[in-house]
Order: structure tokens, then sequence, then C-alpha cells
């Protein structure tokens, strides 16, 4: 195994729960309807527009696209506005950790985000330096679960995608590893990420010999 592809959004940072909550609060106050946290698994992973997409369809709600691009810019802004006061303590539990031990094994670091916001939250975190590629929104056209975003970064690191596992806390990122030919492990509940070759609720004490030996 050659390369670790991370997700950044739910897998190094809960932030899937900011991006849940400035979604909710489009919905709440120009929409006009809620949206649980058991629909919101449907947007993880997912791109902005595409979301909003999504969003419009459950509450059968049409716009038409000048407001359609004003909502996906204001619910930007309140995400911002949360993200901004992110600091290296948001780090999720044993991911540093985990980088480090990954980093002694020989193996790549990847960061596999369809979010537009992923560089400035590295930074915010301070572990931009931590990986040898960073593949984000800026840089893919097609969100997950098209395995483009993966496909980059193997491909950035002169990897064959059989030689990537990905780390992923959403359905549609799951299937992005599957369909780019790479094992997933799942971060979360086993029940939500069904198709994940196996599933950790977080990064806290996995052992990298240990995970391979059940993924392989
Ligand atoms: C993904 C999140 O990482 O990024 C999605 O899981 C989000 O919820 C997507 O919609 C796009 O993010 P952004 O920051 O560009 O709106
Ligand atoms: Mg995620």
């Amino acid at each position: 195994m050659k390369a670790f592809l991370f997700d950044l959004d739910g897998v190094i940072v809960d932030t899937a729960h900011f991006h849940y909550q400035a979604w909710r609060r489009l919905a709440n106050e120009k929409l006009g309807f809620d949206i649980s946290e058991e629909f919101n698994e449907n947007l993880k992973g997912v791109s902005r527009t595409e979301s909003l997409e999504r969003i419009l369809a459950h509450g059968n709600t049409t716009l038409d696209e000048g407001t359609k691009a004003a909502y996906a810019t204001l619910k930007n802004e309140w995400y911002v506005e949360l993200i901004n006061k992110m600091t290296p303590d948001d780090i999720l539990p044993g991911v540093k950790v985990f980088l480090e031990k990954t980093r002694q094994s020989g193996i790549k670091i990847g960061l596999g985000s369809v979010s537009k916001n992923a560089k400035p939250i590295l930074e915010k975190i301070g572990i931009v330096e931590d990986f040898d590629v960073i593949i984000d929104g800026t840089k893919i056209s097609k969100g997950k679960p098209d395995p483009e975003v993966f496909l980059k970064g193997a491909q950035e690191l002169n990897i064959a995608p059989h030689e990537c596992v990905v780390f992923e806390d959403a359905v549609a990122g799951i299937e992005a590893g599957k369909r780019a030919g790479m094992k997933t492990v799942g971060i979360g509940q086993a029940e939500v990420l069904k198709e994940a070759d196996i599933v950790f609720p977080n990064l806290v004490n996995v052992e990298i010999f240990e995970l391979l030996q059940a993924l392989f």
C-alpha cells in the first residue's frame, strides 16, 4: 500500500457539522422548511451546487438560476463565518497521531476533498505541510460520488489507484473511492457507511499494520 487519501470534512475536522448548520439555516430562513440530520447524510461529499439542488428537491421547491447562485453564496458566507473560528484544537481526535504513523510507515498522504474551502481550513488547523498532495474543489470538475478527486490524487502522487486507501465519512465518498478502484475506510457509523471495506468511529488507536491486514 503506497498512499492514504483523506477526505477533509468529517474525517480530519468536524466541518460536516458546520456545513449542515449553514444549509439548515438557509432552509429555515429562506426556503421555509427544515432539513434533518438524517437527510444531511445525502449532502456529505456532494458539491455546493448539487447540495442545494438536493435540498430544493427534498422541499419540493424550485428557484431560478440567479436565486440559486445567490443562496449558494449566502450559505458559503455563513459556513465561512463558522470555519473562521477554527484552530489546531479542532483537528479530530486521533488524526495527528494517525498521520504521523502513516508518514513513519513510508505511506504517502493525500487530501481528496471537493470543498473549495479545503486549503484555508488546512491552513487554519496548521496541517498543510502534512500532505504530499492536496486535491480540492478548485482542482476538479465533478464532485463525489464521481471518482475524479481520488484519481487525480493518485495520479499526482504517481501511484496506481489499487495501491491507495481512501478515508471517508460520506456515502458518496465511499462510492467515489470504490469507483476509483481503491480500498475504502469509513469513518463514522457502519449502518450508514455500508459499502465501506471497514468502518471505524474515528481514527483514535487505528493501527496501520492491523488496518492493512484487515483490508488485504
Ligand atoms: C465536501 C462536503 O467536503 O465539500 C460537502 O462534504 C460540501 O458537504 C462540499 O458541500 C463542497 O464544499 P464547499 O466548501 O466548496 O462548499
Ligand atoms: Mg466528508
